[in-house]
This record gives structure tokens, sequence and C-alpha cells, in this order.
């Protein structure tokens, strides 16, 4: 990316016809880490997420609840969806919602583009849709309904029901796109990743584009076609459209000069849109294509697709509730492999937050303060002689944090957290090893070493682990006094990390508060029991 450019990074935008459950806050929360990473490098980031609002998806929610769809995004907006971001800490730059004038705005602007630029036709549409996947189904992907379905037809994609739809519609000239897209995929191999969803992608292009119907004609809530009341665009191209609406698209050129293109980060289930009809709108506006799409995979409960539908939904409040904010957001990053399925329970949970942070680095972080109050009266003690004891965790630090670096860039942060914990297992084999507690009998100048180098080995934990816990960070580096000694965390640079010998000698530091006191069984129990 070009040095004046900002790392701009995307969520979907989620569907406002229920409450959210923790497979949405996943891309949200993976989004934070990743976007708090790159801020911590330095760099001028930007980060998008927000709501879809419009579409009979919601519009039949608002209306079963007897409720003016108007009202009823307002209200789960208000109520749910932006209090998520702060149950899980998420430092958002923006926050777009389909409903506000900005999109409605620049959605029309980009359709005046398509249309004066000849992608847009008029037609008629007949075939099926599937209301809960917003999604025109061909006739080969429909089958009849099993079960709860019976005398339904059911989408084969994702088990939907489908609805047939006959309407006069705009559509999108997608099959001009086809080699096109083919030829992005390939001289940008890294545009659409993991390479599952890249192998799917193509060869869904390979096979053939159809023109798409982008508007709908027998409901209205929706934005409507600039030059035809008649109809209001198709969800999600006008959903496509905020990643540009947001950031000035027909109404701010330079502010959408300087941001776009961005990353998305979605869930596998609409990379297609991402990957194959996004580039195609954007191609036909004459816009630049988005740096990459990035789909992960699902969060899986009992062995199955979180949803709300499944009444599998976990609500994150419940996990936050127990664990609170940074070992929930340690745990969905270090349990699960970015671009793949996941299981998760509250056990795993549990035994995570336990071995790792309260134990690991919870434990480290209260040995450290606690000796250097004993033994030095809270004062950091100036590093003697280094041994090649002192040499090798040293060094670590170095590589953890370079190799960390590079698996952020890779969009694998579970990757970066295991480099990170061989520093938090060095340093606690380390104390081992040295048991400094031992050596205070005789030697207080080896005593200091031995507690200067675990503090410093502490100090680049911060660094690095302030993008995943951000509390329980700041409370370790006002205990380490390093605000007074060397600057505020976030003006910390992650590629000085790992230089040795920041902190120095006379800084206090005090014992803090537990960073991850021991969770009761009965607490996980009774949260479990509610979930
Ligand atoms: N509104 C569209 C997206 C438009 S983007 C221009 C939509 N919304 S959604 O509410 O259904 O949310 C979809 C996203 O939520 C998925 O792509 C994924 O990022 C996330 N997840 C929803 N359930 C999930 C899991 N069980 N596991 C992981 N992520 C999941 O589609």
């Amino acid at each position: 990316m070009p040095a004046d450019k900002s790392f701009y990074l995307t969520t979907p935008i989620y569907y406002v016809n229920d409450a959210p459950h923790i497979g949405h806050a996943y891309t949200t929360l993976m989004g934070d880490i990743l976007t708090r990473w790159h801020r911590q490098r330095g760099e001028r980031v930007w980060y998008l997420t927000g709501t879809d609002e419009h579409g009979q998806k919601v519009l039949r929610k608002a209306e079963a609840s007897g409720v003016e769809p108007q009202a009823w995004v307002d209200r789960l907006v208000e109520t749910e969806w932006k209090p998520m971001l702060e149950t899980i800490d998420v430092a958002n730059d923006d926050f777009i919602r389909t409903t506000e004038q900005r999109h409605i705005d620049g959605s029309k602007a980009f359709w005046e583009d398509l249309y004066a630029r000849d992608a847009v036709y008029k037609g008629e549409f007949a075939g099926w849709y599937s209301v809960g996947s917003e999604e025109f189904v061909g006739d080969d992907d429909v089958t009849p309904g099993e079960g709860d379905d019976a005398g339904s037809m059911v989408s084969t994609l994702d088990g939907s029901r489908v609805e047939q739809v006959t309407e006069e519609n705009y559509f999108f000239r997608l099959s001009d796109y086809q080699q096109r897209l083919l030829d992005l995929y390939e001289q940008q191999p890294d545009f659409i990743a993991p390479a599952s969803s890249r192998n799917e992608i193509i060869s869904f292009v390979r096979r053939g584009l159809r023109d798409l119907s982008i508007s709908r004609s027998t409901f209205d809530w929706g934005i409507e076609v600039p030059w035809d009341d008649e109809h209001v665009m198709y969800v999600w191209i006008e959903a496509l459209l905020n990643y540009v609406t947001a950031i000035g698209y027909g109404t701010d050129e330079e502010r959408f000069e300087e941001l776009w293109p961005a990353v998305h980060l979605v869930g596998k289930d609409i990379a297609r849109f991402h990957a194959v009809i996004w580039p195609a709108m954007l191609m036909a506006a004459g816009r630049p294509v988005p740096h990459r799409v990035f789909a992960h995979g699902w969060l899986l409960v009992g062995g199955q697709k979180m949803s709300k539908s499944k009444a599998n939904g976990i609500h994150p409040d419940e996990l936050v509730a127990v664990f609170g904010s940074d070992a929930y957001r340690y745990y969905f990053a270090r349990a699960l492999t970015f671009g793949s399925d996941g299981s998760i329970s509250y056990e795993d949970i549990h035994a995570r937050y336990h071995a790792d942070l309260a134990n690991g680095l919870g434990n480290l972080a209260s040995r450290v303060s606690a000796m250097i109050g004993k033994y030095f009266e809270g004062s950091l003690p100036a590093a003697g002689t280094v041994t090649s004891a002192e040499q090798a965790v040293i060094d670590l630090a170095a590589t953890a944090v370079a190799d960390a670096d590079a698996a952020i860039e890779a969009l694998a942060p579970q990757d970066a957290l295991n480099s990170i914990w061989r520093l938090v297992d060095a340093l606690n084999g380390y104390l081992a090893e040295q048991a400094p507690w031992k050596v205070a009998k005789e030697d207080l100048d080896r005593t200091a070493t031995i507690l200067a180098t675990a503090a410093e080995g502490l100090r680049a934990l911060a660094v690095v682990l302030a993008p995943v816990m951000p509390k329980a960070m700041a409370v370790l580096w006002d205990s380490l006094g390093a605000t007074e000694a060397i600057g505020p965390l976030a003006d910390q640079r992650i590629a000085d990390a790992g230089r040795w010998g920041q902190l120095p000698a006379g800084t206090p530091i005090t014992k803090s508060a537990s960073l991850f006191p021991r969770i009761e069984e009965s607490k996980v129990e009774e949260s479990s029991a509610e979930a």
C-alpha cells in the first residue's frame, strides 16, 4: 500500500432484522484487532462498520412486529447494534446506516454513473427469490423443502425458502465482466482469499455470468432508483455501495480518493457478492476495485453454524459478562483460525482464560511487579551483566514481535498470538529457572537483572497485545509506570516494541489489580444455563 494511503478496512453491514450474535461480532472484532494493530504501527487507518437496513427481510420483520420499518431499525441500531461495539470494545472510525442521507445520496450518484455508462437496462425478471438471504436464486438451485419447509421450495445454496417473483426490474450487465473478473483474479492472486474461497469464486465465474436484477418494484422499503420512482434498489446492490458512500462517493470526491480502495472482511457466505458483483460494479462505474476481499469461516456451536434462526445464537454480552471484553477478544483471535470454520464452547473459553491469561500472562505481570515492590521498593532496578539467559529472552522478543507483525500482514491474527505467546511462555520459564525470589537472598544485583529483564518483556508484551486486549494492556502499562517514563501506550510503535532497554531504571512499578482474576466454575455454569 502506498505510504500516503490510509489502511481502509470494512466489515459487512449487518441486517437489523434482529439483535447481533457472536458470529456478527466475530467479523467486527477481527477487523478491530487488525486496524488497532495497523494504528499501533503508526499507519493512518480508517475502520468502517455499520448496518444494512433496507430490503424485504427487515421490512417483513418490522411488519410482523407491528412497527414501521424506520422505527424498527432505529430502535435496534440504538439498543443492540451500536452497544455491541462497546461491549466488545471496538474502536471503529465510522458507522454507516443505509437509511442515512449520505448513503442515499451516494447510492443515487453511483446509479447515475452506471446509467450514464450504459451498464444498466430495464427488463422483466421471473424466477425465485430468497428473502432470508435477499438473493435471486437460479432454477437449478431450488428444490422442494422438507420438514418445516414442506410445501415450499428452498434454495440449495443455504436452505432458505424461496418464492416465485415476476417483476419489471433494472438489470446490471454483469455478463460483460466475466473475462475482466477472471483477469483480475489472475493478476491480483490475493484479491480473494483464502484459497478455498478463491477457487470457489473462480469456478463460479468460469461457469458464466448472467445479468443481474438490481431493482425491486413490488415494495418500497429501499432507496428509489434516481430516474424511476417505481423502483427501489435491490438491497444487496445498495448495501455494497456503503463501502464507498461512507467515504464520500458522489458527495466528497477528495475524501473518497484519499481512502479508496478498501480491504473487505466478510463471512464466506457473502464472498461471492464481494468478489464478483462488487468489483464488476466498480469496473462499470470506472472506479478502482477493492484491494482484497478476505472471507472467514463460520463460528460453529455444537458443530452447527451459529445463527439466530437455529436458536443457537449467543449474544456477545453473555460471554463478556463472565470473561470481560479483553478475554473475549483474546479467545476469538487465538482459538480460531481466521479463514476456517471453528467450534467454540464455554468450556474452551474457560480453559484458555485460566491457562493463557490468568496463569500465563496475568500471573507473570503480578509476580514481576510484586517482586520489584518487595526487593526494590517499587523502583525498577538497573539491569547488570547480561548472561545468555537474558540474551535468549532479548532475542526472542525481537523475533516474536517481527513474526507477529508478519502474521498480521498475512491476516493471521492467531499466528500473531502464537508468536507473542512464545514470549509469554519464555518469560515465565525464565523466571522459574532464574528463581529471583531465591537469588534475592544472596545477590541483589543479579535479582535486579532478572526483574529488569522481565519488566522489559512485559513492556514489549503490552505494546503488541494492546490491539487484542486494550483494557488490560492499559492497566499493565500503568503498573509499569510506562506513560511517565516513555509515553502513552498508543504512541508506542510495533516496529520498536522488541527493542530492549526502554524502561529507565527508577521507573515506579506498582502492583495493579489482577489483570485476569480467576473465574469460578459456578459463574460459567449459570451463564451456560441462561444461553
Ligand atoms: N447485510 C448483508 C451483508 C451486506 S455487506 C455489503 C448480510 N448481513 S448479515 O447480518 O447476515 O451478516 C453477515 C455477516 O455476519 C457474515 O458475512 C459474517 O461476516 C457474519 N456472520 C454471521 N453469522 C456468522 C457465523 N455463525 N460465524 C461467523 N460469522 C458470521 O449478509
